[in-house]
């Protein structure tokens, strides 16, 4: 019922006040959402999916289900008639109630529902397939429940997170709090163990999401997206007792080097880096985080872009008390560089 700022400008009449309401130029959760009460709506619901059925033969359809605040369903006479004829505890019930008769639509329909994770708040759909995204507690229900579940929690698999905590160095499109790096998508479990053994099959699937609230850009969606996705198709392949961090970063290498060749505007990798501090110094090794690429540092502080010498062999600089201020860039075999990375003393 939620998201639907664009229907209810057209047709106001589905909404529980009536409107008038313009499409807002802005992203974000809104009030106004479809009412619950009003027959009309579940009407344009059967419309709209009739429609879309045509167009895809998918067994699944997903409905959405998520950011749906219930503010006007609380004030609102037909949702709140709804709620008492259909003996109904509150607001999440009666979302629950709509989804449902949708669910029921679409499996008349030989069609299968997915839904995000809201919902399982007032009851779920019988056949419902969950997609937890406010992290995997939501999944996890959903599958102790028997239900199907695909993981895609915000905080390994929303692609529209920045990458690093240096934010200078990001594109303006990477957004919202959090730092959802390569290392940190790569280390999600979609098998937890508060799923029980038994319902373990539930979890059918990953998700990763790109939103393109600011990623507006071909270029930035290929930024936002790789190398994660590899992270992500690793996951959903590989099973976890076998997956490797470092392992994983000398093949992405290799994959990368391809990319850059199919001219994708990946986010390119810190380098590997080691930093050997023995007697008064640091011997810094650095391994590219791209096959085939090269490395030009500097350790004065000034730009490797314009002075950057390129790296060939392990370099012993002297730790003065302000440490080492060594940083660089890396240069793909198509040109491109990477942002300056300065190395970063564990
Ligand atoms: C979502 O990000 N609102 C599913
Ligand atoms: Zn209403």
């Amino acid at each position: 019922p939620g998201h639907m700022m664009a229907a209810l400008s057209v047709f106001p009449e589905l909404s529980c006040t009536g409107g008038p309401f313009s499409i807002p130029l802005e992203w974000g959760v809104k009030e106004h959402i479809l009412c619950a009460g009003n027959e009309k709506v579940f009407n344009f619901i059967k419309d709209v999916l009739t429609e879309v059925i045509e167009l895809f033969p998918s067994e699944y359809i997903h409905l959405g289900g998520d950011e749906a605040p219930k503010k006007q369903w609380k004030v609102c006479t037909k949702c709140q008639n709804r709620i008492k004829e259909e003996h109904l505890k509150d607001e999440h019930e009666l979302q629950s109630y709509f989804t449902q008769r949708v669910e029921k639509f679409l499996n008349s329909k030989g069609k299968r529902i997915i839904g995000w994770d809201e919902i399982l708040e007032g009851g779920l759909a019988p056949d419902a397939t969950i997609m937890s995204w406010r992290g995997e507690k939501g999944g996890i229900a959903a599958a102790n429940l028997g239900h199907d579940v695909i993981m895609a929690p915000t905080d390994y698999f929303y692609l529209d997170y920045y990458q690093s905590d240096d934010r200078a160095n990001e594109p303006s499109s990477a957004h919202w709090g959090a730092t959802v790096d390569l290392e940190k998508t790569y280390s999600f479990n979609p098998l937890p163990s508060k799923i029980s053994a038994d319902k373990q099959k539930h979890v059918i699937g990953v998700q990763a999401c790109v939103w393109g609230e600011k990623v507006q850009l071909e270029r930035d969606v290929e930024y936002m997206s790789f190398p994660r996705a590899l992270a992500l198709a690793e996951i959903a392949w590989t099973p976890q007792e076998k997956r490797n961090y470092a392992d994983f970063c000398q093949r992405v290498a290799a994959c990368l080097s391809y990319l850059d060749w199919k001219e994708v505007t990946f986010r390119i990798p810190e380098a590997l880096s080691d930093v050997e501090i023995n007697a008064g110094k640091a011997i810094i090794s650095l391994q590219s985080s791209v096959k085939g690429a090269d490395i030009y540092y500097t350790t004065d502080g000034t730009s490797p872009w314009t002075y950057g010498k390129l790296f060939t062999s392990p370099v012993t600089l002297p730790l003065t008390f302000n440490g080492i201020d060594f940083r660089y860039t890396i240069v793909l075999p198509s040109g491109r560089s990477s942002a300056v990375y300065k190395l970063q003393r564990k």
